[in-house]
């Protein structure tokens, strides 16, 4: 079995990650996050991962869309919006997935994020092309940058050749093992999310409540894992801090009456910024 697990009991395990803001920073202090995804039919799950990245404090945050581009974002008009085709990784963190799809441009454009050499987050799409692809899944292992993938049990086992079922039977042993097997960080979702590390390190999240199953809670939890690495923290406070965070931010919207019937991801990413300021 595994040869550590610890239980995420307090944000002890991240806090050493949490910098408070010098009075000289400025925006490119707090790095850039570009989110991949927006394929047609898709464009909410895009926006929410980028709100989720401009609302914990990234200093640039980019919308990049497969399909038609908004011009903006009307909420959040901080937000860049561009076509995937155009948009430049330079230096940014790359959050990639988010309702991208999995037709032939966004394979493409997802093979491009992937010979950056910028670290990654790969959610949703982004995990499903992998998955179809033996190539591609040795390209994550093998990328020069920290990746940190954000599966549900359907993507995870889809990752692993698998059943839901049989990844729900030993969730710890499915994260382990895929961390392994992609030389990533895991964040294997869902009540009681695992983060695995490929040297067998294991986390168990107690937050988080099932106020969070509803559409687009995912996509938060993959902006904010972009967030906090364009911040500097390191990938795996970066990963167990974004799991901890996003399901104490759920808890404390259940406490105060707004769910855990309804509870929307628009309202689960103000949270998360109240929370993560609590702590800096
Ligand atoms: N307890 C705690 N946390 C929960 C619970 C629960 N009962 N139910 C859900 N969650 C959390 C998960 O841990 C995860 O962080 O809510 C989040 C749900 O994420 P996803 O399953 O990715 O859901 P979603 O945001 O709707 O994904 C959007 O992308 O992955 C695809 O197929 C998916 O179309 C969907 C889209
Ligand atoms: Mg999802």
């Amino acid at each position: 079995f595994p040869p550590t697990t610890m239980q995420l009991s307090a944000p002890t395990l991240f806090t050493n990650a949490i910098r408070r803001r010098s009075q000289a920073s400025h925006k490119g202090t707090y790095g850039e996050v570009v989110v991949l995804g927006g394929g047609d039919g898709m464009t909410g799950a895009v926006l929410l991962a980028a709100r989720a990245a401009l609302l914990a404090g990234a200093g640039k945050t980019f919308a990049a869309f497969v399909g038609t581009v908004p011009s903006h974002d009307a909420l959040h008009p901080e937000l860049m919006c561009r076509s995937a085709a155009t948009v430049d990784y330079g230096t940014s963190v790359i959050v990639a997935g988010p309702g991208l799809g999995q037709s032939d441009p966004a394979r493409g454009h997802l093979l491009q994020a992937l010979n950056t050499d910028r670290p990654l987050v790969l959610d949703a799409d982004a995990l499903n092309l992998i998955a179809a692809e033996p190539d591609l899944k040795a390209r994550v292992a093998r990328h020069p940058a920290p990746v940190i993938l954000t599966p549900h049990p359907l993507e995870a086992a889809r990752l692993m050749g698998s059943t839901a079922g049989t990844v729900q039977a030993d969730r710890l042993h499915a994260a382990m093992t895929l961390a392994r097997d992609c030389n990533a960080i895991v964040v294997l979702k869902g009540s009681g999310t695992i983060i695995a590390r490929p040297d067998g390190q294991l986390a168990i999240n107690p937050t988080g409540n099932p106020a969070l199953a509803s559409g687009g809670t995912g996509d938060v939890l993959a902006g904010l894992c972009g967030a906090l690495l364009a911040q500097g923290w390191p990938a795996w406070e970066a990963a167990t801090g974004a799991v901890w965070l996003h399901g104490h931010a759920a808890d404390v919207l259940v406490k105060n009456g707004h769910g855990p019937v309804g509870l929307t991801a628009s309202e689960l990413l103000l949270q998360v910024r109240r929370e993560l300021n609590r702590l800096v």
